[in-house]
Formats: C-alpha cells, sequence, structure tokens
C-alpha cells in the first residue's frame, strides 16, 4: 500500500473530524442557516462560549463595547467568523499531540496574519484567508500521530535548516503535504482548502495560486527566524509590501496572533 495512505490509515482519530466541526460545517452548507441554528451549537459547548466572549471582548477585535451575551457576540462577529472560530478550537487538542507541540499556536499565526493581509491589501477575503491560513499544515498532524517521536525528530533537523517536506520524506517515506492532500479528500474540504494543503509550499503549481501564494508568504514570515530569500519577492510587490518593510508586517501580525492565542488557549 502506498505509505501515505497507510499513515492516514493509522490515525483513525484524525479521520473521523471532531463532531462539533461536522454539525457547524453541515449547518453552514444550508442556504437558509440561521444565526440561531449556529448559536445553538456553541450554546450547548460552554468552553466554545466562553472562548468566544473572551475573544469579541479582546483587542484582536477591537469592538468598543463590552458584550456579555453570546448572541450579541455571534451577531458581531457573523456566520463565518464564528464557524472559523469554532473550527480552530476544536482542532486544538488534535494539533496538540506530542511532537509538534507548536503546531496549533503555528497555525493561529499563519491563520492572523492571512486574515490580516487579506483585509490590507484585499486580494481574498479575509474570513476564507484565516481558514485557509489555519488549516494549511494538517498533513503535519498525520505524521506526528503516527510517530510523535519521529516527528519530534523531523523538526530538530528542520531547525538545522533543511527543508522540512525532505526530512519529512526520510523519516516517514511521505511529508504533510502528501498526507494532508489525502486527508482533505477524507474530509471532504471546500477546493480552496484542499489546494490550500497541497500547494501551499508550490503555490505556482496550483490552480488557484494567489491564496496558496498568501499562505506560503504568511507561513515564511512568521517562522521563527525570517529568511527573506524565501520570499515571493514579485508576489509581496503585488500585495504592495515592500521587503524592507517585511519586519515591521512581521512584527503586526505576530502581535495580532498572539491576541488570538492568548484567548483561544
Ligand atoms: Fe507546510
Ligand atoms: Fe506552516
Amino acid at each position: 500500500m502506498d505509505k501515505t495512505i497507510e499513515l492516514v490509515n493509522a490515525v483513525k482519530d484524525i479521520q473521523a473530524m471532531p463532531s462539533v466541526i461536522v454539525k457547524v460545517l453541515n449547518v453552514m452548507k444550508k442556504p437558509t442557516v440561521s444565526m440561531k441554528e449556529l448559536g445553538d451549537i456553541v450554546i450547548y459547548d460552554q468552553s466554545l462560549t466562553v472562548k468566544i466572549l473572551a475573544l469579541v471582548n479582546s483587542a484582536y477585535y477591537g469592538f468598543s463595547q463590552q458584550i456579555s451575551s453570546i448572541n450579541i457576540a455571534l451577531s458581531l462577529l457573523g456566520m463565518v467568523k464564528v464557524k472559523n472560530i469554532i473550527v480552530a478550537v476544536a482542532m486544538k487538542p488534535m494539533m496538540s499531540g506530542a511532537g509538534d507541540k507548536e503546531l496549533w499556536k503555528h497555525s493561529i499565526r499563519v491563520a492572523a496574519g492571512c486574515e490580516y493581509l487579506a483585509k490590507l491589501t484585499k486580494i481574498v477575503d479575509p474570513d476564507e484567508a484565516f481558514i485557509a491560513g489555519f488549516i494549511h499544515d494538517i498533513g503535519k498532524m498525520v505524521l506526528n500521530m503516527n510517530n510523535p517521536k519521529m516527528y519530534e525528530k523531523v523538526i530538530e533537523v528542520t531547525k538545522a535548516g533543511h527543508d522540512i517536506l525532505d526530512v519529512e520524506k526520510k523519516y516517514f517515506d511521505s511529508d504533510h503535504v502528501r498526507a494532508g492532500s489525502l486527508l482533505a479528500k477524507r474530509w471532504q474540504l471546500p477546493i480552496l482548502l484542499a489546494n490550500i494543503v497541497s500547494y501551499h509550499h508550490s503555490p505556482s503549481l496550483s490552480s488557484i495560486p494567489v491564496p496558496c501564494n498568501l499562505v506560503y508568504t504568511v507561513d515564511k514570515i512568521v517562522q521563527e527566524n525570517l529568511d527573506q530569500s524565501a520570499l515571493d519577492k514579485d508576489f509581496l510587490k503585488t500585495l504592495g509590501v515592500d521587503i524592507e518593510d517585511i519586519e515591521d508586517l512581521r512584527n503586526a501580525i505576530l502581535q495580532k496572533a498572539e491576541l488570538l492565542i492568548a484567548e483561544l488557549t
């Protein structure tokens, strides 16, 4: 059997998406879904209610008044943002496994960065950009859960300056792009998200290169050690970002992301 199939088949917990995500995605598929239906899902999940209230009152969204009602919080945020938050919260346990404790935080950083740049440049819808950034590395969960110790090793070797896909291939005979692509198929993710998972390391190969390039760019910007040579200068130009301003952009993104991480943790 193909190694990637074997790896994905081995992680039954991941293959079955958390029930709250399934519920939310199903509700969202209906054309006439009401905020009340979404609210009902949130209200029955207490930790989600607490997090959404904390978030709506945080500087991340910057609403001026103090909000204590979950229904008001939901209507202020809007459906798509609520869905994004639910997905980010529900996937945290899966992403915080041994071996790669940083994956959830990294995913939030890329999500916040994509949302931020999308708002600034209007090249992609900011809410879509957020979820695209958040799910880009889902394939890492597959490798990590198959062998946390070995994945720890992958991270260590990658930090020494090696390409992550090469290192994963060496240790797992597959990589997080392949594993993520298969997972996206099994989860029946929308085309945009499946594309992000498959092409966030090679955006020019995607049939929808702009959002893939956005995720690629933010993924590089939020790395611990920013390697400017890895950035696509032409794409930055289309974003209107000067390479000299990249440090400021990085700081702005990380600051935003930390607000979100603090409220969702
Ligand atoms: Fe990746
Ligand atoms: Fe990444």
